[in-house]
């Protein structure tokens, strides 16, 4: 075994690196406008996280930091715990130890980019950690890549993406999970000695269980208006895994990156392995700072077309299921005209001749219009649209196959599927190979082909209904392990390929309701739809639950029948808060719901800019009783809307005023009910915007199912 000696540590140490020369004492400052992370290069040549927290006015105070712990642990070593890296090598030596090389500091959009690049001195192997700081937004990103360097391969067994160390006394983990129709659900915890991991294993449909993103409250729990907290996030349209550990001395470190389970990945000589990015922001004001610092980075740096418009729509799912044919379609056209929204989404169950798809049991995969249905293809129905001054949309679900389509029977080898095995399915699906190239080309064409045939198609919902079941692929022989990632970067490869061609076509990233949730989709994909639970109440809760992440601009609502016993307004009032839709048959509307709705519609496409792009505040949670508020301010604080809910309130409750924020505390507001469920609006009263964020406005009542939408405008 080779030792590594003093000198060779000191030869390391003392390279001259972009201009610097390196000390013992060499430092990294990351910092944003309040938010600083350092590192400290140790006598040994080693890395280490010597802080994390609220930037420090004098720069030169981080010399008296403590060194800390190292900053990018790895297997083997003299440390106990979970390691973020683990490389199993030809010679058996699965211990990388990694020394500092380099650092470089870049600008880029929004901020800078620092990369520090760590070299272990006797295998070569190197390892670049990213760390892109948004300055205003104080929101962080972070990845790794991981060189090869050796004379053969490599094999990466843990190549964690982030750790970041904590020494609080005490930490309080708040996870979001649920299953299919009540996503994003909140749990904390306070986390003890030893190790807790948040994790997906279902590859494609990744978020079913579990969403993408944690909150880790420092020092005590968190509320949205005050104390410490961390909101991180993993990019990765797949299997991830955050893992929160708390060592003997009471620390907490918390990985984050793709779920190494069947996960190890040959690296051959030469090669290099980019792991996704973990995102993240620290707030000492609670968690609705954090989410909002959140929101502005995510419009204006992660999202496609974070900082443009978003098309209201009908969707014809809940309406007809599989059940329609051209005439049903061409009256539904004609109601999204008549709804006065924007676009017409014509959903699953239009495709498919050997195998009509009159159910989900067959078709996926033959994405030709079912004769007997769309006679005149959809072509008729995208004429129609046109007619009617409405976009048209349509639903595709690319990457699946049901094993009754002449896909299966021609491709059996494009499958994702186990040799020797009785075939598993989940809602009678398979998985098709993404590793495979020939798949990410035929999954291209299906948008290709669809978007050359009939141009007029203005947006696709792109759905992803089965995770990866009977995991094998045809393509992958001997790397069976590589099959979970090679399957999300084809995905990816794909997405690039729709994207160059198609660079200004929006798409929904759908997975059976929110199976797919994640700011590295979100780079495509404009808006998401995050669950297929649309009740009003679920809904509350749900949207409550992603906007600790996700800006509402990217959320998709919809009104639909679920919960008849709220009335339409309810539900509107829920979905407005998000990206409105409808997904109904306008003629189960009475007369007067239907000229609600028509008003809310005009409501919303006035109130837009504030409720897309302005600051959310969450300001009486749902978890906390019978009731729940938020409200949205636009930019420059001269709009402002808040919606509040009374869930199920008791009899004779005590009600309390909602007390609003992010106004102007100087400035008058004129304040008015709108919305009202018989088109009236109500009387105009002014208050300032101190009064009203102190004393509150008294929006909550004793009826059952009932919300008040109220707009506030500077004078
Ligand atoms: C998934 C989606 C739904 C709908 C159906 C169609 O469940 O989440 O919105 O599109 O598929 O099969």
């Amino acid at each position: 075994m080779k030792l590594i000696t003093k000198t060779m540590l000191a030869a390391v140490c003392m390279l001259p690196l972009s201009g610097l020369t390196t000390s013992a004492k060499e430092q990294i400052v990351v910092e944003s406008e309040n938010t600083a992370l350092v590192f400290t290069v140790g006598d040994n040549g080693r890395l280490y996280q010597s802080y994390f927290g609220k930037r420090i006015a004098n720069a030169g105070d981080y010399a008296s930091l403590p060194l800390g712990n190292e900053a990018y642990l790895t297997h083997g070593m003299e440390d106990y715990f979970e390691p973020a890296l683990h490389i199993n090598r030809a010679d058996g030596n699965p211990s990388p130890l990694l020394t500092y090389k380099s650092h470089t500091v870049t600008p880029c959009k929004g901020g800078k980019e620092t990369v520090i690049t760590l070299v272990d001195p006797v295998y070569a192997d190197e390892v670049a950690m990213h760390f892109v700081s948004y300055e205003k937004e104080n929101v962080f990103k972070t990845w790794t890549e991981i060189f090869n360097k050796e004379k053969g391969a490599i094999v990466l067994e843990k190549f964690a993406s982030s750790l970041l160390h904590f020494t609080s006394p005490n930490n309080y983990l708040t996870q979001y999970n649920g299953d299919w129709a009540r996503e994003a659900n909140a749990f904390t915890q306070e986390l003890f000695y030893g190790k807790k991991d948040v994790d997906t294993k279902l590859g494609t449909r990744a978020n079913m269980f579990v969403s993408p993103f944690f909150q880790l409250s420092l020092g005590a729990p968190a509320t949205e208006k005050s104390g410490e907290v961390l909101v991180g996030t993993l990019g990765w349209t797949g299997n991830f895994r955050f893992t929160f550990e708390v060592d003997n001395k009471g620390d907490l470190r918390v990985l984050s990156g793709i779920n190494p389970y069947f996960s190890q990945y040959r690296l051959a000589k030469g090669g290099s392995f980019r792991t996704p990015e973990f995102i993240f922001t620290l707030s000492r004001k609670g968690t609705g700072e954090a989410s909002r610092n959140l929101h502005d980075w995510a419009r204006r740096y992660q999202v496609k077309n974070g900082m443009g418009d978003r098309m209201t729509l009908l969707n014809n799912w809940e309406s007809t299921y599989f059940d329609f044919d051209e005439k049903k379609l061409i009256t539904l056209i004609g109601e999204a005209k008549e709804f006065g929204v924007d676009m017409f989404l014509l959903d699953d169950g239009w495709f498919g001749n050997k195998y009509p798809r009159h159910s989900d049991t067959q078709g996926l995969g033959d994405w030709d219009e079912t004769a007997n249905k769309l006679p005149n293809g959809i072509g008729r129905l995208t004429e129609e649209a046109k007619k009617q001054g409405v976009k048209f949309g349509l639903w595709i679900e690319p990457e699946m196959v049901n094993p009754k389509s002449e896909l299966y029977e021609k491709h059996k080898d494009w499958v994702i599927t186990l040799p020797n095995r009785e075939e598993y399915y989940f809602r009678n699906q398979l998985v098709l190979d993404l590793s495979n190239p020939k798949v990410q080309d035929y999954v291209f064409n299906v948008v290709d082909e669809l978007k050359t045939k009939y141009p007029d198609i203005a947006f696709f919902k792109w759905d992803c209904n089965s995770p990866i079941t009977n995991i094998y692929s045809t393509y992958e022989k001997m790397n069976q392990s590589h099959l979970y990632i090679d399957y999300v970067r084809g995905l990816y490869n794909v997405l690039d390929r729709v994207a160059a061609k198609y660079p200004d076509l929006p798409m929904m990233l759908c997975a059976g309701g929110g199976g797919r949730t994640d700011y590295e989709a979100l780079k495509y994909f404009p808006e998401m739809w995050v669950s297929d639970d649309t009740d009003p109440i679920e809904r509350l809760f749900i949207q409550w639950g992603y906007s600790q992440v996700f800006p509402a601009k990217v959320q998709c609502a919809h009104v639909t029948t679920w919960n008849k016993s709220a009335s339409a307004k309810f539900r509107v009032n829920v979905a407005m808060m998000g990206k409105l839709g409808f997904d109904l048959n306008l003629h189960d509307l009475s007369a007067s719901d239907l000229a609600y709705c028509k008003q809310a519609v005009k409501n919303y496409n006035r109130l837009k800019p504030v409720i897309l792009d302005g600051d959310q505040y969450r300001l009486v949670s749902p978890y906390e009783g019978n009731h729940a508020a938020t409200m949205y301010v636009g930019k420059d604080k001269r709009k402002a809307v808040v919606f509040a809910f009374d869930v199920h309130p008791r009899y004779a409750e005590k009600l309390y005023n909602v007390v609003l924020e992010g106004l102007d505390a100087n400035a008058t507001y004129e304040v008015r009910e709108i919305d009202r469920a018989d088109c009236t609006v109500g009387d105009a009263k002014t208050y300032s915007g101190d009064y009203l964020m102190t004393v509150g406005l008294p929006l909550f009542s004793c009826n059952k199912l009932f919300s008040t939408v109220v707009e506030l405008t500077k004078k």
